[in-house]
């Protein structure tokens, strides 16, 4: 079994794009909105803002509070939208009940939405001519090019259908020429249909789901999850421990897919400075 060492190939990565943006007349900048105070999102938040620093991309974060209203949301992005000083825009989600997330990922300007969220940035995606993409998924597609992984004509088994992970996942893996399977929580015999899994990735939030037994010798096993296990240590939808003898490529939690989602973001964030500086 290899771990697949997300954290060393985005350290790498990282240092690349740090030279990248050393030369570039205008420094990247990212405006990332945090409505609430969801423990989790607070992290991710602040991880961000930490690697922007790093590669030398302008980051602000901007904390609202849990009462703010969707319209004085709509209203900020608008704003921002108009500022040319500001070239990607990122709603940490989830964001509270009473806004409509739906809503508020639209008002994004298309060419600043370096999630790649945005319905136009998904039909793009979907048709086969991306522009901006979801971190997550495309870290996963760089890493397992990273590590040489063929797969063309694969069964690739995506376990979870979320517009953030699952469903963009699945469209970049076709588009690599992997035969491709959605399942989620609904899905009948999911064991039967992960064990016929050659690259397995699991994006479904639930704690060491995916166990030996539902895992097909020598297959590549992704793990999205960021849960916690009953002791409260971080953990993934995998159960590591159980699986790594089974699997041939296997990402650890922490350490695998999530440093990659990070430094994918600024990718998106110096691919937006260059289209919109020109
Ligand atoms: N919440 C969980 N994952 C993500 C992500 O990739 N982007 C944003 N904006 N919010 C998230």
């Amino acid at each position: 079994m290899t771990i697949l060492d997300g954290k060393a190939l985005a350290q790498k990565m990282q240092a690349q794009m740090a030279k990248e943006v050393s030369q570039m007349a205008v420094k990247p900048a990212l405006m990332v909105i945090l409505v609430g105070d969801d423990p989790a999102s607070a992290v991710y938040v602040r991880n961000k803002a930490r690697v922007a620093e790093k590669i030398g991309i302008h980051s602000e974060t901007l904390r609202l509070p849990e009462t703010t209203t969707e319209a004085e949301l709509l209203e900020l992005i608008t704003k921002y939208n108009a500022d040319p000083s500001w070239h990607g825009i990122l709603v940490q989600l989830p964001l509270p009940k009473h806004i409509d997330e739906g809503r508020v990922l639209h008002a994004i300007d298309p060419k600043k939405d370096v999630d790649g969220f945005h319905s136009y940035n998904m039909g793009r995606l979907m048709a086969g001519h991306p522009a901006m993409v979801p971190s997550t998924p495309a870290g996963i597609i760089e890493m397992l090019k990273a590590y040489d992984i063929t797969l063309s004509g694969k069964h690739a088994v995506v376990v979870g259908r979320s517009n953030i992970v699952g469903k963009p996942m699945a469209m970049m893996l076709l588009a690599e020429n992997a035969t491709v399977t959605v399942a989620h929580s609904k899905t009948a015999d999911l064991a039967d249909l992960t064990r016929s899994a050659d690259i397995l990735v699991v994006a479904i939030g639930r704690a060491k789901f995916v166990t030996a037994e539902m895992v097909k010798p020598g297959a590549v096993v992704i793990d999205v999850g960021m849960d916690r296990d009953e002791n409260g240590k971080l953990c993934g939808d995998v159960d590591f421990e159980d699986v790594k003898d089974v699997a041939s490529l296997i990402t650890p939690v922490p350490g695998g897919v999530g440093p990659m989602t990070i430094t994918m973001l600024m990718q998106q964030t110096i691919k937006a400075c260059r289209e919109q500086v020109g």
